[in-house]
């Protein structure tokens, strides 16, 4: 009988209940077990986390936005922050602590459901602790380069594509500019989808420097040809040539994995104001596009990561991440390659063209 626990970490995704559900179900079917870490690794610090998983207790949950789990992107047991005696917080690695309740536990696999963040903690304990893992790849950016989609995507891009259809009504009633921030920390890939789908007049993605004369020059454009709006889609991790990514301040989140990005689309929209004197407004759908119900497309790719894990951990082929392949299949690659790189917008990608062909401009 094995007995696995699961966690889901990093920012969360539309699809991580379907996952959740998969693995229980699988895993019980095989006279198994599941224990679910809530919060990312808390279940695997204090026992009183830990919350054991049923197929009773995952009934239903496969639409339901979020993680019945929790999850945290301050989580990272071999730099998290702890509280000492005199109330200050100090970063510690309690990755020891972590590995002494998985063996205490019994456990004999810990499913990891995260993105690139999550995915490198759960090498670490594979590699330097002995964890027998096995990754699951999760992220709205769909940023990872080791699998050929990341569900929740579809959900985000989707999302943000109907906020762009309802943008053109206002925008072409006041003549205005709408410049609409979505997520993408390094990859354009929601920007690119939506703004394609969305009828965007200018798409600007971290992976094209942005120069705003050539946006203020589609805008000019659509003046000649009678259109008096504009919408311009930006993916947060977007810069401007010569310039630098526009990060918030973090709020004092010690042990935060990564910065907080924003504010991109108030400043393209203040410099187009500033260069053509065209009303203009912006807006950040934010985490919108990480809320809701799955689409099917998310759903069956998370039910399928989940049900294809279990099927790892069956034949024993531990510190693999489950992936979508090329041909359609389920994949395993080794953790290792699964968070060597990123999966970047190619300059040279069929979608890149058609935006280029249909009229878009990527502010190159
Ligand atoms: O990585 C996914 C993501 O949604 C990014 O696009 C975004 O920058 C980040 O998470 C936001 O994270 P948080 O939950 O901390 O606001």
């Amino acid at each position: 009988m094995k007995r696995l626990v699961i966690s889901t970490g990093g920012g969360d995704a539309p699809g991580l209940n379907a996952v959740i559900y998969a693995v229980v179900k699988a895993a019980y079917a095989r006279g198994w077990e599941v224990y679910g870490s809530r919060g990312g690794y808390r279940g695997l610090l204090d026992p009183d986390e830990l919350t054991r998983l049923t197929p009773e207790k995952v009934e239903g949950i496969t639409p339901i936005g979020g993680t019945i789990l929790g999850s945290t992107n301050k989580g990272n047991p071999f730099a998290m922050p702890v509280e000492n005696l005199a109330g200050e917080i100090q970063i510690r690695d309690v990755s020891d602590r972590v590995m002494k309740n998985f063996r205490r536990m019994g456990f004999t696999c810990h499913v990891a459901v995260g993105g690139d963040g999550s995915l490198e903690i759960a090498h670490r304990f594979a590699t330097e602790k002995g964890m027998p893992v096995i990754g699951v790849p999760k992220t709205i950016d769909n940023d990872l380069l080791a699998t050929q989609l990341t569900f929740g995507f579809d959900t985000a891009v989707s999302t943000a594509t109907n906020a762009i259809d309802r943008l053109h009504s206002t925008a072409k009633s006041h003549d205005r500019v709408m410049v609409v921030e979505v997520m993408g920390r390094e990859s354009g890939w929601i920007a690119l989808n939506s703004g394609i789908s969305g009828g965007a007049d200018v798409i600007l993605l971290p992976e094209i420097p942005f120069d705003l004369d050539k946006v203020c020059d589609k805008i000019a454009d659509n003046e000649l040809h009678d259109k008096h709006y504009a919408i311009v889609v930006v993916a947060e991790g977007a810069k401007a040539k010569d310039h630098e990514v526009i990060c918030k301040d973090n709020q004092g989140e010690i042990g935060r994995q990564e910065v907080l990005l924003g504010g991109i689309g108030e400043w393209v929209a203040q410099e187009v104001r500033k260069r053509t004197e065209k009303d203009t407004r912006s807006l950040v759908l934010g985490h919108l596009q990480r809320g809701g119900s799955p689409t099917t497309f998310d759903r069956l790719l998370a039910l399928r990561f989940g049900a294809a894990a279990v099927r790892l951990i069956e034949a024993g082929k531990f510190n693999h991440m489950v992936a979508l392949a090329g041909d359609g299949a389920m994949a395993a690659v080794p953790l290792e390659e699964a968070i060597k790189e990123r999966k970047h917008v190619p300059l040279d990608c069929d979608k890149i063209l058609t935006a280029r062909e249909i009229g878009i401009c990527l502010g190159d």
